[in-house]
């Protein structure tokens, strides 16, 4: 079977103004055509979600890197319905980030309802795992993998998996400079494929398993060699369109 579509996505986090997105999409769209193997997706903070839109035109995609948890639109100040996203151009959005974990205390469950409202609403939830630092050396890494996964399972089942992208994001690795290894990353790819094989072979054999954490073009196309590694969810490296693109294209060189 060939490789799944390599998905290279940005998220922006907390980062950007009208003027430094511009020019960074700019990067980004003038270089998208020498990468015709990988799916590009950015995911900018909320605000900008409409005038990036107005930038991108059509080959890359764009993604929000949050969504309220609610089925229907309604008094929730400060939220964000899943369908204004959709009306902003978005096509993915990123659920249970660890900084959504950890700082703004989304349990597995809120995560979970949360993937199963953009499902619903035609948004691909791009469902973020991982442990942490101490979880790893606790040796928790696949207990802490199965909880967070298995909180999805539950709720939506192995077939919501046909329509979602999953990306292995060990915290000790976000924005710290320290990388999982080639060898680290694929092991853990290959536990939630695993997990999701046990339930359904073929869905299991299609979806897209990112790495994120400290991706940069040096060491994006050793990560992505893993043969469960489809791609990554980069974040500081995102920000600059000449390092963003220099990791589309070792995806695009895989
Ligand atoms: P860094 O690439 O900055 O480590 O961030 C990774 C991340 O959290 C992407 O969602």
């Amino acid at each position: 079977m060939s490789k799944r579509q390599y998905l290279v996505a940005g998220n922006w986090k907390m980062n950007g103004s009208t003027a430094s997105n511009r020019s960074l999409v700019e990067g980004i769209v003038a270089g998208a055509g020498d990468c015709p193997k990988v799916e590009i997706l950015v995911c900018p903070p909320s605000v900008y979600l409409c005038p990036v839109a107005a930038l991108l035109g059509g080959g890359v995609r764009l993604g929000a890197q949050n969504l309220a948890d609610q089925d229907k639109p309604g008094a929730y100040t400060g939220e964000i319905h899943g369908t204004m996203l959709r009306e902003a151009g978005c096509d993915y959005v990123l659920v249970g980030h660890s900084e959504r974990r950890a700082l703004y205390g989304e349990s597995d469950a809120v995560v979970a309802a949360k993937f199963g409202v953009a499902q619903a609403l035609d948004l691909v939830p791009v469902l973020c795992l991982g442990e942490t630092l101490a979880e790893r050396d606790a040796e928790q890494t696949e207990a802490v993998l199965a909880r967070q996964l298995d909180a999805v399972l539950d709720r939506s089942g192995v077939h919501a998996f046909a329509r979602a992208v999953i990306a292995y994001e060990p915290v000790w690795a976000i924005g710290t400079g320290r990388t999982a290894s080639t060898a680290q990353a694929q092991e853990a790819h290959a536990f939630i494929r695993g997990r999701l094989a046990a339930l359904d072979a073929t869905i299991a054999g299609s979806v897209r398993i990112l790495y994120g954490g400290s991706v940069k073009p040096d060491n994006a196309r050793e990560l992505f060699a893993g043969v469960d590694v489809d791609g990554g969810l980069i974040g500081g490296a995102s920000l600059k369109s000449q390092d963003f693109m220099a990791i589309c294209a070792a995806a695009q060189a895989q």
